[in-house]
C-alpha cells in the first residue's frame, strides 16, 4: 500500500480556460491545463509529476509509435448538484487498466497511484469539470511503451499520463449502424478485452468503408463465422427484445466495460430479465422485422448510451423504434445522471468524490 506519493507540482502561469466556449464543447479537442506523468523504469513508478499541459519530447524509435504496447483508459468527472467534483467507478478503470497492462506486457498501475494521480490532477484542474447538461471532463488514464529501441520485446521503460478535457456529447444525433460480416475486431485469444491502443487502430478501417456507405459506425461480430454479435464501434452493444435486456456476455473478445456492468446492474435491480449471453445476427434481425425489437443502443463512457436508430445488413437496413419510445435505455440514461449529480441514492457505491 502506498500512503502519500509524493506528486511534484508545477502550475501553468495563466489558465486558459477562459478561452473555451463551454456552451459548445467538441468531444475530444480541447486539454485542461495540466496533466499527470510518472516515469517506470528499473522495476519501479517514479518522478511523479503534475505539469502544464504540453507536446512530449521522445526518441524517434520509442518503441510505442513502431509497436502499439500502450493501453488506456476513459472515465468521466461530473460536478454534482453540490457543486462537488465526482468521479463515476474510478476503481474500476484503475482495475481494467491493468487487465489490459497484463494482456499487453506493459507493468502494473498500483490502484492508489491511479487514484491520487487522478485525485491530484482533478484538484489542480477542478475549475475545467463542465456543470452543463450533457458535459463532464474527460479523463484518460494512459501508459506506453518508452525504450528507444528498435527489436521487439516487452519495453523495460514506460510512462504513464493523465491527460483531462472537457466534453459535451460523443455522437451529435442516434446512430446508424452497419452489421461487419467481413472485417474482425477481435478474435478468440486476442487483445480485444484489453483497452490496447492497436485495437481501436485496427477497427478505423472497415468503420471508414461503413461511413462511405451512409453508416456512422459498425457492429462487429464474431471471427470464426460473422454470426454473433459482439460490439458497436467502441462500445459494448445491448438490445431490448420484447422485455428482456440482452447482451454478447463478456469473452476474450469483449471489452468488460463499466458503463455495460452499471446498465445491466440498475437492470437487474428494476427487475428486469437480464441475458448476458451469445446473440446472433439472425435473432437481432427477426425482432427487428417482427417488430419485438425494442431498443437497441451501445453503452461506453464516451457516449454513455448511444441509442442505434437503425441497423444496416446485407443491404437491407432496419429503421428501429423512436428514441422517444425507448423507455429503458431513456430510463437506465436518467438514473445513471441522478446518480451523477447526486439526486438518487449511490446504493452501489460508484461515485467517488
Ligand atoms: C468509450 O466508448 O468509452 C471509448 O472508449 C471511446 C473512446 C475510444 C473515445
Amino acid at each position: 500500500m502506498l500512503d502519500t506519493l509524493d506528486i511534484s507540482i508545477q502550475k501553468v502561469p495563466s489558465s486558459r480556460i477562459n478561452e473555451v466556449d463551454f456552451d459548445n464543447i467538441p468531444f475530444g479537442k480541447v486539454y485542461s491545463d495540466h496533466m499527470f506523468i510518472a516515469d517506470y523504469e528499473d522495476g519501479q513508478w517514479s518522478d511523479l509529476r503534475i505539469v502544464p499541459y504540453a507536446n512530449l519530447s521522445m526518441a524517434p524509435a520509442s518503441s510505442v509509435i513502431h509497436y502499439g504496447q500502450s493501453v488506456f483508459e476513459g472515465l468521466k468527472a461530473y460536478k454534482n448538484n453540490d457543486g462537488e467534483a465526482v468521479v463515476f467507478r474510478p476503481d474500476a478503470n484503475a482495475k481494467r487498466l491493468n487487465r489490459s497492462a497484463e494482456r499487453m506486457c506493459i507493468p502494473e498501475v498500483p490502484e492508489e497511484l491511479f487514484m491520487q494521480a487522478m485525485t491530484e490532477l482533478l484538484k489542480v484542474d477542478k475549475d475545467w469539470i463542465p456543470n452543463k447538461e450533457n458535459t463532464a471532463l474527460y479523463i484518460r488514464p494512459y501508459v506506453f511503451a518508452m525504450d528507444d529501441y528498435i527489436g521487439i520485446k516487452p519495453s523495460e521503460k514506460y510512462r504513464f499520463m493523465i491527460i483531462t478535457c472537457p466534453v459535451g456529447a460523443y455522437y451529435s444525433e442516434p446512430v446508424k449502424v452497419k452489421i461487419e460480416t467481413e472485417f474482425t475486431r477481435a478474435a478468440k485469444g486476442g487483445t480485444g478485452y484489453a483497452k490496447a491502443a492497436g485495437n481501436y487502430a485496427g477497427s478505423l478501417y472497415p468503420a471508414k468503408l461503413a461511413q462511405k456507405q451512409g453508416y456512422h459506425q459498425l457492429v462487429w461480430t464474431d471471427a470464426t463465422e460473422h454470426k454473433y454479435i459482439e460490439e458497436s464501434g467502441t462500445m459494448n452493444i445491448m438490445f431490448v427484445i420484447n422485455d428482456t435486456l440482452i447482451t454478447p456476455e463478456a469473452s476474450s473478445t469483449i471489452l468488460k466495460g463499466i458503463t455495460r456492468d452499471s446498465v445491466l446492474t440498475l437492470a437487474r435491480d428494476w427487475g428486469m430479465k437480464v441475458e448476458e449471453r451469445k446473440i446472433s445476427i439472425t435473432e437481432v434481425i427477426e425482432a427487428a422485422k417482427n417488430g419485438t425489437l425494442q431498443d437497441a443502443f451501445g453503452a461506453g463512457t464516451a457516449a454513455t448510451i448511444a441509442h442505434i436508430k437503425l441497423i444496416g445488413h446485407e443491404g437491407v437496413d432496419y429503421t428501429l423504434p423512436p428514441i422517444e419510445q425507448r423507455a429503458f435505455s431513456n430510463k437506465v440514461l436518467k438514473a445513471m445522471d441522478a446518480i451523477k449529480l447526486g439526486e438518487a441514492e449511490d446504493k452501489f457505491d460508484w461515485i467517488y468524490k
